[in-house]
């Protein structure tokens, strides 16, 4: 099967040659493979299996890789990520992300997380480093929804702006190469974007057909930010606390399927060739080789048709399913009010 032989990397023989594999360009100059592996295990898979996948998709074509501090692998990833570069494989070919955690926000935090971060991952610089979330929360890993912390706080911009500026300096000190948000809304992100000395490169947000944020997406692009869309098959083995009787499943959806049975493929892939051609850059996780396999190889054949990209356009449902709930700072919220529905950050 896959990867080292001796000490020498070797591309699979089915896999896809990594230059064939489009980029993107950040408004830095540097390019961002168009499709990444996600390494959340949704609290159910090991380090060690994610780990593994890290390097059954290096050995497919993958090189982009999207991690966190919170997904507590990235000290197995990081002996995956150094036994690809031992083996040959060029640290500037590889695009490393990594997140600052909700409780690291701040003065203190912030140099300390990313230094963890790439101690762990075996790195000395991230490609990506982004805030994982707008809210300076701290709920336990796995904890319900229902969990409220006695510290929650709001968006408050003030404060943002200072766990940005240590981000910030993350590039000045060259442990990142490009820092960006996540979770993030448009009236966040114009008062970032207002206020930032070096803006986000990338707005890492949830996206699939049913739930495409066509308005947070188009003004990510038209400031020249890269959006990465996360959960981009609708997430099917996220935690049960982000599971509500109103969600809906992309991959069963009639027109998903009805384009999925004419290309003989799984609606799954249909879901990433949108995405891709759309613009954003899917990061689907997988530990199964066919299913990461398959999903860099979609992205290679022939595109989606013009009518097939309309249709998909008309099927989204506004169905976020990471809805947040935890980071709600009140009692009687609703999680609407994370997400500035009204246009306008809601208020303390
Ligand atoms: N910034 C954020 O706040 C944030 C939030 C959520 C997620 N993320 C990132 O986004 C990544 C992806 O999101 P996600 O993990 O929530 O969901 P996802 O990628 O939409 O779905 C992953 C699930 O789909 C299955 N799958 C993958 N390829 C498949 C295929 N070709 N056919 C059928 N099933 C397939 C996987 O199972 P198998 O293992 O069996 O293939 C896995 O259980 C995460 O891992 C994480 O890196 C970021």
């Amino acid at each position: 099967m896959h990867t080292t032989s001796g000490n020498s990397f070797q591309l699979d023989s089915d896999g896809i040659d990594p230059n064939l594999i489009p980029k993107k360009k950040l408004y830095t100059g540097s390019e961002i493979p168009c499709i990444g592996l996600g390494t959340f295990g949704s609290d159910k898979i090991s380090g060690g299996k994610v780990a593994d996948a890290v390097k059954g998709a290096a050995a497919v074509g993958y090189r982009h890789f999207d991690c966190a501090s919170v997904y507590a692998n990235e000290h197995f990833i990081g002996d995956s990520l150094q036994d690809l570069i031992r083996g040959g494989i060029q640290r500037e070919d590889l695009w490393i992300t990594s997140k600052l955690w909700n409780d690291k926000h701040g003065k203190d935090d912030v140099i300390p997380s990313c230094e963890k971060s790439l101690k762990d991952l075996k790195l000395n610089y991230l490609d990506l480093y982004l805030i994982h979330w707008p809210f300076p929360n701290y709920h336990p890993p796995g904890c319900d929804v229902t969990s409220r912390s006695s510290h929650a706080k709001p968006y408050i911009h003030e404060n943002f702006m200072k766990t940005w500026r240590q981000m910030e300096k993350l590039v000045d000190m060259k442990l990142v190469k490009h820092i960006g948000t996540s979770n993030m809304t448009i009236p966040k992100l114009s008062r970032v974007l207002r206020d930032a000395k070096i803006k986000p490169a990338c707005n890492e947000m949830e996206l699939h057909p049913h739930f495409q944020q066509p308005e947070l997406f188009k003004f990510v692009v038209d400031n020249e930010i890269v959006p990465i869309g996360y959960s981009p098959l609708g997430s099917p083995n996220r935690p049960e606390r982000d599971r509500t009787p109103d969600d809906t499943v992309d991959t069963a959806d009639p027109v998903i399927v009805e384009i999925a049975a004419r290309l003989n493929i799984h609606p799954a892939l249909v879901c990433l060739k949108w995405a891709v051609q759309r613009g954003q850059i899917p990061i689907p996780f997988s530990t199964d080789r066919n299913h990461y396999l398959g999903n860099i190889k979609c992205v290679m054949d022939p595109p989606l048709t013009d009518d097939e990209m309309q249709a998909i356009k008309s099927i989204d449902k506004n169905c976020r399913l990471i809805k947040g709930q935890v980071f709600l700072w009140k009692a009687n919220q609703n999680w609407q009010d994370l997400w500035d529905v009204d246009g306008k950050i809601t208020p303390p």
